[in-house]
């Protein structure tokens, strides 16, 4: 079986240069791992591109760890994604029927937002609405919507998205069929937009095509 490629994907950003926001994303041409990433700098963040549940994602500050990063991406399903590490904030956009319904920021007690510290710990921090300037977080829901519609979603989705040190919003993914447990973070979205676990389900289905 062929070994999955290494992409580098630089993350879709949104430009504001013509007053449109804009979705972008820039795909690099698969290059030799090895070769690529002796030129990149730490930290990387390297993961399968077809998993979830952060399963097969490493932060990678030495790059003694990255060969290692990089074998055990591939064990998991599709391309191996390699990105650049975003130092900041973390939040989570709930949308429904193309609306923004709200915004979580997540706190790990880990190094980054793990299996661990989504199912297992209870130390993980959540706060809503996110500790995040009204502007910055308008922005960011904003560019979240963006990528929704750039991606042709309908319905219920729940963008991931990191916010830099200056404010800028990026998104790490688009979870189209985002954790619906009680305890998930759609439905904690949700509730804080006065919204109840049962209304939320009824409002999907009736959204579902
Ligand atoms: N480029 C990045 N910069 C900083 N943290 C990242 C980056 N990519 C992923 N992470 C961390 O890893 C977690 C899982 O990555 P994500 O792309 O959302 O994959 P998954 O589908 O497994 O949730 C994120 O919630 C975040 O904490
Ligand atoms: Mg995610």
């Amino acid at each position: 079986m062929p070994r999955p490629a290494v992409h580098r994907l630089r993350h879709p950003r949104q430009r504001a240069r013509d007053g449109q926001d804009r979705v972008e994303a820039h795909l690099r041409e698969p290059r030799h791992p090895d070769a690529a990433l002796a030129e990149w700098s730490l930290p990387l963040v390297v993961k399968p591109a077809d998993e979830g549940s952060s399963v097969g994602v490493t932060i990678v500050d030495d790059r003694a760890q990255l060969a290692a990063a990089v074998a055990l991406a591939r064990t998991f399903h599709g391309p191996v994604l390699v990105e650049d590490y975003i130092a900041g904030t973390e939040i989570f956009v709930g949308i429904l029927d193309g609306a923004v319904l709200g915004s979580v920021e997540v706190r790990p007690a880990t190094r980054f937002y793990d299996y661990e510290a989504k199912y297992l710990r209870n130390d993980t921090q959540y706060l809503l609405p996110p500790e995040l300037p009204a502007d910055v977080l308008a922005r960011a829901e904003a560019h979240a919507l963006a990528a929704y519609g750039a991606l042709g979603c309908s319905g219920h989705s729940r963008p991931d998205l990191r916010i830099d040190r200056d404010g800028n919003a990026w998104v790490l993914e688009v979870n189209t069929l985002p954790g619906m447990t009680e305890t998930s973070l759609l439905p904690k979205i949700a509730k804080r937009a006065g919204m109840s676990y049962a209304q939320l389900c009824e409002r999907i289905l009736a959204s579902a095509r």
